[in-house]
């Protein structure tokens, strides 16, 4: 798969780490940063990582920032897009599978490196189970289009 990654400076190491695991997994990755740890705002890495997702050029996206909240909260503005902060794997599987996640977020001041590659993990190797989940994806759907 194509893997949009994107964080700001409180996570620029870990998504280096997490950037290099997720290829060693076999998919293609696309780093639009920071690469840097100066200061800068979340927000506009978390909307172009997700307005990615939501034009088809990447098929996932992950994002880190220091606690993953702010930068999930920027990405989940964006039309289209679903997704969770996770600090364990459980909930990394269950978005995937419930919720139909395009994306995930994790803290790089929350999780450490191991858990965080877990959690990518558990989240690139579950798919959606439809059914009776895909009825409330798209009365989450027809809430964004209420709006
Ligand atoms: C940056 O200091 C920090 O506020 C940011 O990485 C993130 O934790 C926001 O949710």
């Amino acid at each position: 798969m194509k893997i949009v990654i994107a964080n700001d400076h409180a996570a620029t190491d870990l998504k280096f780490e997490i950037k290099e695991y997720i290829e060693s997994l076999g998919h293609e990755v696309i780093n639009i940063g920071t690469d840097s740890h100066d200061s800068c705002n979340y927000p506009e890495y978390g909307a172009k990582a997700a307005r990615m997702v939501a034009a088809g050029s990447a098929d996932l996206g992950v994002l880190i920032c220091g606690t993953g909240v702010g930068i999930s909260l920027a990405a989940n503005k964006v039309k289209g897009i679903r997704c969770g902060v996770c600090s364990d794997t459980a909930t990394a599987r269950l978005i995937r599978a419930h919720n139909n996640a395009n994306m995930i977020a994790f803290g790089a001041r929350i999780v450490g490196s191991e858990l965080a590659k877990d959690i990518v993990k558990s989240f690139l190797d579950t798919e959606f189970e439809g059914g009776r989940h895909q009825v409330r994806i798209d009365m989450i759907s027809a809430i964004e289009n209420e709006e």
